[in-house]
């Protein structure tokens, strides 16, 4: 355990009239770092605890606007120890529960950490917010819970009350994870709510997912490797969309409520290759074909009429204008993408949380 306490750590609880104190669990990824900046600029009264583990997909250079306000602490730690868990929600208003193994790929070749971090570690933090009687936990989950859509039947999406059918392990964690929240729910009464969303991309997204991918070895003339024959659809969401729709469910969603996040952009692997060569001006040549991913869903769309209808949510970013934010954001900050490939984001993560620790021993 390594808590990293600055001077609001000591600040009165959630019971007294003092600004709302919110426990982001992962803020150092890519969702999760973006939901702080959002949350942060928008409400600056509010407190953030940042809880995060700091794995390979952790990132505090994403964090750096931040990092020196006094309403934001960071706390390295694992969701599944019990103890750290507790240190860093005591005195939470709400959760905001982004940790987990988020990349497919990697749920493929070791399961394993998935079902540790996205199941164990959701359970950890349920019955610490159930102690803690935590006002609000809300889970972040994902479509893929829902299994995989036919191609051939456009009409058809998921919504609220489609039946869980997860098929890789990462989106079998996932599952999991959502049945421990709701079960929370209805035995102990916990004042959770759920929101499963499509494929975010924007700013800060660790360059292992197709998107961040395409566009960092295009900027590199590097190939573009597209799994099978590119025909798998993803409903693509700029992330400060679903940071919004995150922030509504929040203060304004119905307790033991699921909500159906998308992004009403369906796009196929071809598509986001062309999207991307097209705004870079590179040639088709770097489209690459390579093995297809095991047991590959081949589409995913989500109807976000509940979400829209009852909180008035709905996306506002297209997705061309999304991919030239994006493309625009990668070429502006190179620096940031290349710690990545070098590796020295690690360092750095390690330095900055030495650093706050070091400036908080001191001031103790
Ligand atoms: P990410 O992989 O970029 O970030 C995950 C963060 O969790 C990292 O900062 C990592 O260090 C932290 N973490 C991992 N294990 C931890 C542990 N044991 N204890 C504490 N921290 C830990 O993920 P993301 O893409 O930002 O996704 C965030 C959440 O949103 C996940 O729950 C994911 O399932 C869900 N989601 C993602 C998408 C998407 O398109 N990226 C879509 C829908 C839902
Ligand atoms: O649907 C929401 C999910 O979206 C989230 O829950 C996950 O955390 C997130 O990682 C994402 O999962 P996907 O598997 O859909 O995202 P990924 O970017 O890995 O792949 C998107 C599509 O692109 C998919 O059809 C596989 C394909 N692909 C992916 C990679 C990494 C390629 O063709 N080439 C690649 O190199």
């Amino acid at each position: 355990m390594n808590i990293l306490q600055t001077a609001n750590s000591k600040l009165p609880t959630a019971n007294s009239k003092l600004p709302t104190r919110i426990l982001v669990t992962g803020g150092a990824g890519f969702i999760g770092s973006n939901f702080i900046l959002h949350m942060m600029d928008k409400y600056p009264d509010y407190e953030i605890v940042n809880l995060d583990k700091l794995t390979y997909a952790g990132n505090l250079a994403n964090l750096k606007e931040v990092e020196n306000n006094p309403k934001y602490r960071f706390v390295a730690g694992d969701i599944c120890d019990e103890k750290t868990v507790r240190e860093a929600m005591e005195g939470c208003d709400f959760v905001a529960h982004f940790a987990a193994e988020s990349h497919v790929d990697r749920s493929i070749t070791g399961p394993a950490i998935f079902v540790k971090t996205n199941v164990i570690g959701t359970q950890v933090l349920l019955d610490v917010a159930r102690d803690l009687k935590i006002k609000r936990f809300h889970h972040v989950s994902t479509d893929e819970v829902f299994g995989a859509l036919p191609l051939d039947r456009p009409e058809v999406k998921f919504d609220e009350l489609t039946p869980y059918s997860p098929r890789s392990p990462y989106s079998a964690s996932k599952a999991s994870s959502d049945h421990l929240v709701r079960a929370y729910f209805e035995t102990y009464g916990l004042p959770i709510t759920i929101s499963n969303c499509t494929n975010n991309y924007g700013p800060f997204h660790f360059p292992e997912k197709v998107i961040p991918l395409f566009i960092i070895n295009a900027f590199r003339d590097l190939p573009l490797p597209i799994y099978g024959a590119g025909k798998a659809v993803r409903d693509y969401l700029f992330v400060t969309d679903h940071c919004l729709a995150i922030d509504l469910i929040l203060h304004k969603g119905k307790v033991g409520e699921t909500y159906c996040v998308g992004g009403d952009s369906e796009k196929n692997g071809l598509d986001v290759a062309d999207t991307i060569l097209k705004i870079m001006d590179k040639p088709q040549s770097l489209k690459t074909f390579v093995e297809d991913r095991k047991g590959h869903d081949m589409r995913y769309a989500i109807d976000h009429a509940k979400i829209t209808n009852e909180l008035g949510w709905k996306p506002t970013v297209s997705f061309e204008e999304g991919m030239i934010k994006t493309i625009n954001w990668y070429r502006h900050n190179e620096p940031w993408w290349q710690a990545i490939i070098s590796k020295e984001y690690l360092d750095t993560n390690r330095a900055k949380a030495n650093g706050q620790q070091s400036a908080v021993s001191s001031q103790q």
